[in-house]
């Protein structure tokens, strides 16, 4: 507000001021000083920059003051063969958890959704324990929506078509008729009307490790997917390192080498990119 100095301090306008903060609505100014009419006195509008810089502060506040909501998958799945018997897979979750635990300390509301593990996570993090894709693909569509979801589970790709009620007996041979689970990164990437702001997606390869990942990402129509060698002992599954790589969908944006470090300073890195996306 602007105005003559008697204006502003007349009665109707300090009811109707009252009126508008009682709404909601912010002030910046008047300030006191000179005005265009020739009197002195409050109601001098404030100087244009102060008004931006206020803004500035206001809009930065807000963002900075916003609960992000993350979900996370980790770990493998286990695809039952008969009720003792299961096919499964390396992954030890240490990566999805260390990206978990990463973005529950940077103030994200986060999720974190589970095959089985040997890994405890902190009580502020909304820990869901699951065992099969399927168990995971309910949890993940129950748990949307969400700001940003990273699939860094390792989903078993096959279940095992009409499994054993009972224990398999020893037989000469066995075998086992496969079919394909729902891919849970596509489903969420494509198909939801809940999709998070961000779906990031891993590429798990053992070679032509960037073309595959390349493909992976336009195939599942996710925003990123990270990449990483799983030939290698040192990196990878169930080890404390990582070395990644990032790929991007938008191809203003470069990819990105995350060098051989452990998997909470990759985490770390790919959290401060996401918060850099969503702000
Ligand atoms: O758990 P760690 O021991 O720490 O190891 C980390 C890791 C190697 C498991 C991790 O860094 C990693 O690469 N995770 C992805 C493993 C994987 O299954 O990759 P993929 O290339 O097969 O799958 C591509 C993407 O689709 C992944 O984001 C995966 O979660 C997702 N997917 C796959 C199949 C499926 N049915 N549903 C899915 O959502």
């Amino acid at each position: 507000p602007a105005m003559n100095v008697r204006m502003w301090e007349h009665k109707s306008t300090k009811i109707n001021l009252k009126k508008l903060k009682d709404f909601g609505y912010k002030l910046i100014g008047p300030e006191i000083g000179d005005m265009a009419c020739g009197e002195y006195g409050e109601g001098k509008m404030s100087e244009p920059l102060k008004i931006a810089d206020e803004l500035n502060q206001f809009f930065l506040n807000q963002s900075q003051n916003k609960k992000f909501k993350a979900l996370v998958t980790a770990g493998p799945t286990n695809e039952y063969i008969d009720p003792v018997r299961f096919i499964t897979n390396k992954s030890s979750g240490k990566q999805g958890y260390e990206l978990a635990k990463c973005l529950s300390k940077k103030g994200f509301d986060t999720t974190l959704i589970s095959g089985p593990t040997n890994l405890e996570v902190e009580k502020d993090i909304k820990l869901i324990k699951v065992e099969t894709a399927d168990e995971m693909f309910a949890a993940t569509q129950k748990n949307l929506p969400v700001d940003v979801a990273i699939f860094s589970a390792a989903v078993s790709d096959f279940k095992v078509k009409n499994k054993s009620q009972t224990k398999i007996k020893k037989e000469e041979a066995l075998n086992l008729n496969l079919e394909k689970n729902i891919d849970i990164l596509n489903y969420i990437s494509n198909h939801n009307s809940m999709r998070p702001e961000i779906v990031i997606g891993f590429a798990a390869e053992t070679n032509e490790v960037l073309k595959n990942a390349e493909e992976k990402l336009n195939k599942k129509n996710c925003d990123w997917i990270i990449s990483n060698d799983v030939s290698k002992k040192n990196i990878g599954f169930n080890s404390d390192y990582n070395e990644v790589t990032i790929h991007y969908k938008n191809k203003s944006l470069k990819n990105e080498v995350l060098p051989y470090k452990k998997k909470s300073e990759i985490s770390d890195e790919i959290v401060d990119r996401i918060i850099d996306q969503l702000n």
